[in-house]
């Protein structure tokens, strides 16, 4: 989907595993002001499905959703679930913008894991690559045809607009990380179903990974590892996380090793990164979503990795009145790909 010009106005929308969210701001330049934010939860994973029936539900909930947040247009910057992404960094010959999309095209078909006629690409030139001085570095996104032709018709039939689709991994740096920071930070959206991390250098998403372990994961480890049902295994991982001093550490037994799936692919993704830029070392990790509230969750991290963990503010770079701060903060965990995309510069 191109971006139309001088659209002036538009929301963000992130359709979730457990809630779909959207947010309007107003306002140009680096902090925004918020306008309208609204979300409702989504019964039965439904938004993971594919059928005709779910998605018109879905599409019955976003509508109602609209209405009654009182967004002031149409028009529409949309998440993708980066499960559903692809996306890479690659290196291209330095040449002109328009060659450089034409040799792009040509390489598609070794780039990108689906076919290119079936798959919408595009591409963004972040600078110059970190490995070969005659290079550029690309950031390259594919996603299926059928997956997007689907969404978009979906979102249109309830007279939406969409402007831009954007996967959610993109948008996570926009809310999370203050302007005009240059070190790298990574970034982890721990979801339901999965794990969208992303590190990003100076703005710019360097290295995105969709892991397939999340809060579900998580749960149905406690639930099978000590034999209760999935209402208590929420609960007792919300109260005792990984503390290995509550509950005598069976919390933490039980869930480790699901936590360190995590905790592997996050070091995988931290050794790639630091082969391709030589030098660059990760300031912080910056969590989100869900699971990042678990207790002593945070703390883990910071110790396996030996970094700086911050729980991420989802609303950090946006302007807002200050007897709603109380009721933002409490969303912001479920909120940072909604705001990314509200943040979008369009
Ligand atoms: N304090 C809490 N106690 C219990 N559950 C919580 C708590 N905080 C968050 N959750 C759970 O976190 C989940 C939502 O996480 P999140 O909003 O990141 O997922 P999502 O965006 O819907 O999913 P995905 O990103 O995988 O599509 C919900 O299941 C919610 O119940
Ligand atoms: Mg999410």
């Amino acid at each position: 989907m191109s971006i139309l010009s001088g659209v002036s106005s538009f929301f963000g929308l992130d359709i979730g595993t457990t809630a779909v969210r959207l947010v309007e701001l107003h306002g140009t330049g680096a902090t925004k002001t918020l306008s309208r934010y609204a979300y409702v939860p989504i019964e039965g994973k439904i938004s993971m499905s594919d059928s005709k029936a779910d998605l018109q539900k879905l599409a019955q909930l976003i509508d109602a959703l609209v209405h009654e947040s009182g967004v002031s247009t149409h028009n529409v910057a949309v998440g993708l679930p980066s499960s559903r992404v692809f996306t890479a960094v690659a290196d291209f010959d330095r040449l002109p913008m328009n060659e450089l999309g034409k040799a792009i095209g040509y390489q598609a078909d070794s780039l990108i894991p689906t076919p290119p006629a079936e798959s919408k690409i595009d591409w963004a030139l972040l600078g110059d690559s970190p490995k070969d001085k005659n290079k550029v570095e690309i950031l390259l996104s594919s996603i299926p045809n059928k997956f997007i032709e689907e969404r978009l018709d979906m979102i249109e039939s309830i007279g939406l607009n969409v402007i831009a689709f954007e996967p959610e991994n993109l948008a996570l740096p926009r809310a999370l990380v203050p302007p005009g920071t240059t070190l790298p930070q990574l970034i982890l959206d721990i979801g339901q179903m999965g794990t969208d991390l992303v590190i990003s250098v100076a703005d710019a998403p360097r290295l995105t990974r969709a892991i397939p372990t999340g809060l579900d994961a998580i749960i149905r480890a406690a639930q099978q590892n000590l034999n209760i049902d999935e209402k208590q295994a929420q609960q007792f991982v919300y109260k005792f996380g990984l503390s290995k001093e509550k509950l005598d550490g069976q919390v933490y037994q039980a869930i480790i090793s699901t936590v360190d799936l995590l905790a592997a692919e996050i070091d995988k993704s931290i050794k790639f990164f630091q082969t391709r830029y030589v030098g660059a070392t990760i300031d912080r990790i910056i969590v989100t979503g869900g699971a990042s509230t678990i207790p002593e969750f945070p703390l883990y991290l910071a110790n396996k990795f030996g970094l700086n963990v911050e729980i991420g503010n989802a609303w950090r770079n946006v302007a807002f009145s200050a007897d709603r701060q109380a009721e933002l903060l409490a969303l912001s965990n479920q909120f940072s790909v909604a705001v990314g995309l509200a943040e979008r510069n369009e």
